[in-house]
């Protein structure tokens, strides 16, 4: 009965204990910010130590133009190295010097791909070989600083990356300031907790490969030189890690600026007979899908780049796409207008 509910008001002693409680846990979790904030600013930026590979660029003309098929193809350094608002000229075969300017902003911050032709002051100039070749190969930067994960070359074979860096070194140097990447808070933290450390090859790098059109050669351009491995497996969109089957698809890309607005999922590229998109191509039409160049606007993969990549080439990654085992995994749609939501 509410006329007869006395409130009792709480007696002075009990106030002063509650009020004693709440000041030391505000106390505490203060100090527990405080000391993760110091923890985070202390060790973030800490300078990684990786060995130096034994690379040294060469002048050989066959050597600078293996690199440079491999920059503005199938390892499309083209497709990120470049403004912004020049990529699509670059993917169209426009082939520009890798002055820098992509931009990625994600939660752990904005990184820009910075100018990488020769200039003394704003490219690589004053950077020695082994410094770059370890940058490739360990993602730990000239000073010390870990790259994020987007440069998934840790495991081009000696020959190739000897190549790309000669042909990095026989560019013209161009002057383009770029601005530094950025880490925010929540980066700073994911580095300082080791979630974002500088990644090495998982297997050691082999000395050469041999071009040719086996299923070998496809495996190694599809996991070491151009990432189709990192796309076409579906990922935590958090953390960036694999949770897929390899190749089987799922890989979601949420709209950005250069996709207009759309949002993607990669297809299944197994040879499954039901999920799998190329189960009935050939290899004509495979080869023919990879001259072809962009068909949907927007399409985050560097199809432009890899237009490029040679018959032979695409061959062997035919060859290798077919003998991966059929994983049946639906991708119910491919492309997301505005206003479409993806799906869980
Ligand atoms: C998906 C986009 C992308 C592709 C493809 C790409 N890069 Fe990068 N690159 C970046 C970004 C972004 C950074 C800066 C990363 C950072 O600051 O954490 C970077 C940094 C670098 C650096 C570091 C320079 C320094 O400051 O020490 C070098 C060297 C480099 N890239 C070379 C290459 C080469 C060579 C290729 C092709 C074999 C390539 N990149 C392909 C985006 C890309
Ligand atoms: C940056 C991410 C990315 C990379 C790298 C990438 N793909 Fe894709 N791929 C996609 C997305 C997204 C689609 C769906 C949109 C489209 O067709 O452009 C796709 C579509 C495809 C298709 C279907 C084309 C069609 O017409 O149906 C094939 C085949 C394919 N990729 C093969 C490859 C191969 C082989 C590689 C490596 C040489 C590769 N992809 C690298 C993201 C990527």
């Amino acid at each position: 009965m509410y006329e007869n509910a006395i409130i009792e008001p709480l007696k002075p002693k009990k106030m002063k204990t509650l009020f004693n409680i709440v000041k030391w846990l505000s106390l505490v979790v203060a100090i527990l910010i405080i000391g993760f904030y110091s923890f985070v600013q202390l060790k973030w930026d800490h300078a990684w130590d990786a060995p130096y590979p034994e690379i040294t660029s060469s002048r050989d003309s066959s050597m600078i133009a293996r690199g440079k098929y491999l920059a503005y193809g199938p390892a499309h350094c083209g497709t990120c190295h470049v403004p912004m608002d020049k990529i699509m000229e670059v993917e169209n075969g426009n082939l520009l010097p890798l002055t820098g300017g992509w931009e990625l902003s994600i939660p752990p911050g904005i990184f820009r791909a910075p100018n990488i032709t020769p200039d003394m002051e704003t490219g690589i100039g004053k950077l020695t070989d082994k410094e770059i070749a370890r940058t490739l190969r360990h993602s730990v930067g000239s000073d010390g600083r870990c790259l994020i994960p987007l440069m998934p070359f840790q495991e081009l074979s000696d020959y190739d990356l000897t190549a790309v860096l000669s042909f990095l070194r026989s560019q013209e140097g161009v002057s383009h300031e770029v601005k530094r990447s950025e880490f925010t808070f929540i980066g700073k933290a994911l580095m300082a907790c080791g979630l974002i450390k500088p990644e090495g090859p998982k297997n050691p790098p082999v000395k050469d490969m041999k071009i040719d059109s086996t299923a070998e050669y496809g495996s190694y351009l599809a996991h070491s030189v151009s990432n189709c491995v990192g796309c076409h497996t579906k990922r935590d969109l958090k953390t960036g890690a694999f949770i897929g089957v390899p190749f089987a698809g799922g890989m979601q890309f949420a709209p950005d600026a250069f996709s207009k607005g759309l949002a993607f999922v990669s297809p299944n590229l197994t040879p499954d007979t039901e999920t799998g998109i190329m189960a009935t191509w050939d290899e004509q039409t495979f080869i023919k899908r990879f001259k072809a160049n962009r068909l949907h606007k927007g399409s985050p993969m560097p199809w432009g780049a890899f237009s490029r990549i040679n018959d032979l080439e695409v061959k062997a990654i035919y060859r290798f796409l077919k003998s991966l085992d059929p994983v049946n995994h639906k991708i119910e749609q491919i492309v997301y207008s505005q206003g479409e939501s993806l799906p869980e």
